[in-house]
């Protein structure tokens, strides 16, 4: 799905007790909250929608839901909650494009059912934050300034929704998101479970999907040369081009960071030499703000279309820093799909799509812009929405000083805490590629290790996500691992988000290992 219109540049996706029931409706008038049908819609599973104020904070700063009852009685105990990423992009995005119960049909504002919807798995609520986000609302001046108000706000505002629907309180919980949600989600955890558990949950797993959990300048710059090298027919780059990100990594001692990442298991931990460009959080912070912009408005782009071009604008660019390798692919690609020389309608979400591919956010933000459907989700008088938001994007990508990234907590989440961790990643996603994803779990020690001990290699197939002998008849799906608590899955012919173009892949992967625990 091409987002890439949605934002000012792709780049930002990295950079990244007002109790309104009183104690007497509490727990009890949900009624209000049911959504009786939906405009344009087949019937709907069970499902109340609306919003809630973040208690604590000012008012005009509330978020929305909509939760589904689980359609499968066999699920009961089991409650999933997703969020999309951005920062500042509606969960509405991942409910209409492959793990809700109802998608648009083809590039239309109708809608269909969704036969491998996730409601088949669980209770499944989908909330739009930060505030601001989707359906949500926020007071002014905008009071999420970084990730720790985000994630004080979620939970504050979690404990109220408890309150509401105080039979969730013992599910067991699954958060599970993709992209920004990579930061927003461990951080939530964390919050949720240290000091004591405040809520009483019983969180059972968090999984990242293609998330951007890991050091930034490992996830982008140093792994996306081997990247480029694996993809290059999709992508259409030619030997010599190849050859100048080569000799690149080479300079940038990048090389020796990914030789390293190839053993299993690991022996020491992998270092990120020099200071590349693009959010490494350890280099000056004062630079961080600037790169923001000159990356937003495309000031640093160059347009590299041969060797020499790359070779300048990866090493010799005083205006992306050193060791651009992300940031130069990034200028490649959109230079070449422009002059017709590359792919066509080039996506980094997933590098598989073309002209031919039906964007989903315009058509979320002309069917959630209807009065009617606007009444039937409780959020009257909304106004027009968008599926995401470039304000929120901004003051959260821009915090000083910078959100540090999340494989810092993720350990503890599974050591301390005996979460589940399920990282999975598409093959077809540029933006956060599988490569870097390998290179930050590698780097990760929890339950006494470093990494994982065998590589990431046994098949998986649609229908059954456990392990499985490769088979003559059936096509494999991607491959997986699991050890100490961590599992893997990459999925082959899926982008940025793998249920999108794998919605039956993802199912059985959410019904065996992150609802069912078939791996640990
Ligand atoms: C995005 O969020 C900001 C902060 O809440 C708000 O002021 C702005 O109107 C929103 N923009 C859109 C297009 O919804
Ligand atoms: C690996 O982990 C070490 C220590 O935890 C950290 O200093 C280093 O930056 C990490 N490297 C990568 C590639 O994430
Ligand atoms: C490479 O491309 C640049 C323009 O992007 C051009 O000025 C330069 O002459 C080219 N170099 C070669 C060797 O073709
Ligand atoms: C370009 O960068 C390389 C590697 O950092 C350096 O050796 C070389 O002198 C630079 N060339 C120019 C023209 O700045
Ligand atoms: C979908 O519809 C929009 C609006 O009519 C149009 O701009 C876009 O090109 C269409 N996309 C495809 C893939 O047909
Ligand atoms: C940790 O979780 C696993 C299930 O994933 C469970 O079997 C085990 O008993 C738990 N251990 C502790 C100490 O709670
Ligand atoms: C599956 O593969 C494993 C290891 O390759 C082998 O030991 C086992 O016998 C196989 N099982 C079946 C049912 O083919």
């Amino acid at each position: 799905m091409n987002f890439i219109e949605m934002f000012y540049f792709f780049y930002f996706l990295w950079a990244l007790s007002v109790l309104f029931f009183s104690k007497a409706t509490r727990g009890s008038d949900i009624s209000q909250f049911e959504v009786h049908s939906l405009p344009g819609s087949p019937s709907l599973p069970t499902s109340w929608a609306g919003r809630l104020p973040v208690p604590g904070t000012q008012t005009g700063n509330d978020l929305f839901f909509w939760l589904f009852k689980t359609e499968d009685v066999a699920y009961d105990d089991d409650l999933i909650i997703w969020f999309n990423g951005g920062p500042g992009c509606s969960s509405l995005i991942g409910m209409t494009t492959g793990n809700g119960p109802l998608s648009f049909f083809g590039n239309s504002t109708d809608l269909t059912l969704n036969p491998y919807s996730w409601t088949k798995l669980g209770h499944v609520l989908y909330v739009d934050q930060p505030v601001g986000t989707g359906f949500s609302t926020a007071s002014a001046p905008y009071p999420a300034k970084n990730n720790a108000d985000v994630t004080a706000h979620f939970v504050q505002w979690l404990q109220s929704f408890l309150d509401l629907f105080p039979h969730l309180k013992s599910k067991k919980i699954h958060l599970m998101g993709e992209s920004y949600a990579g930061i927003y989600i461990p951080y939530i955890a964390s919050a949720l479970l240290e000091n004591n558990n405040p809520l009483s949950l019983n969180i059972q797993s968090i999984s990242l999907g293609d998330g951007s959990w890991g050091n930034a300048a490992a996830m982008a710059d140093v792994a996306m040369g081997t990247y480029l090298h694996t993809q290059a027919h999709q992508l259409k780059i030619p030997k010599s081009i190849l050859s100048a990100f080569t000799a690149a990594d080479n300079i940038c001692g990048f090389t020796d960071t990914l030789k390293k990442a190839q053993e299993y298991p690991p022996r020491s931990k992998f270092h990120v030499p020099g200071n590349p460009e693009n959010m490494n959080y350890r280099r000056d912070l004062s630079r961080h703000r600037r790169d923001l912009i000159t990356a937003g408005d495309g000031s640093c782009n160059i347009s590299p279309n041969n060797a020499s071009g790359i070779h300048d604008s990866i090493l010799n660019s005083t205006c992306y820093g050193p060791c651009a390798t992300f940031s130069t692919a990034m200028d490649y690609l959109t230079t070449t799909s422009a002059a017709g020389t590359g792919p066509p309608c080039y996506d980094v979400y997933d590098i598989s799509h073309d002209c031919s591919t039906i964007s989903p956010p315009p058509l979320l933000g002309e069917y959630f812009s209807q009065k009617d459907v606007q009444k039937a989700l409780h959020v009257e008088e909304n106004g027009p929405y968008s599926a995401c938001n470039s304000t929120i994007l901004g003051t959260l990508l821009g915090a000083i000083p910078p959100t540090p990234p999340a494989y810092d907590i993720l350990p503890s989440l599974v050591t301390k805490h005996n979460l589940s961790l399920h990282i999975y990643n598409g093959k077809w996603d540029m933006l956060l590629n599988h490569i870097g994803t390998e290179l930050s779990i590698q780097n990760m020690t929890w339950r006494g290790g470093q990494g994982f001990v065998e590589r990431p290699q046994r098949p998986f197939f649609a229908g059954n996500a456990a392990p499985v002998n490769g088979s003559s008849c059936s096509a494999g799906t991607g491959v997986w691992t699991a050890e100490r608590g961590v599992s893997y899955h990459l999925f082959d012919g899926a982008g940025h988000s793998v249920f999108a173009s794998k919605p039956r892949e993802m199912f059985s992967f959410v019904r065996d290992v992150v609802v069912g625990r078939r791996v640990d």
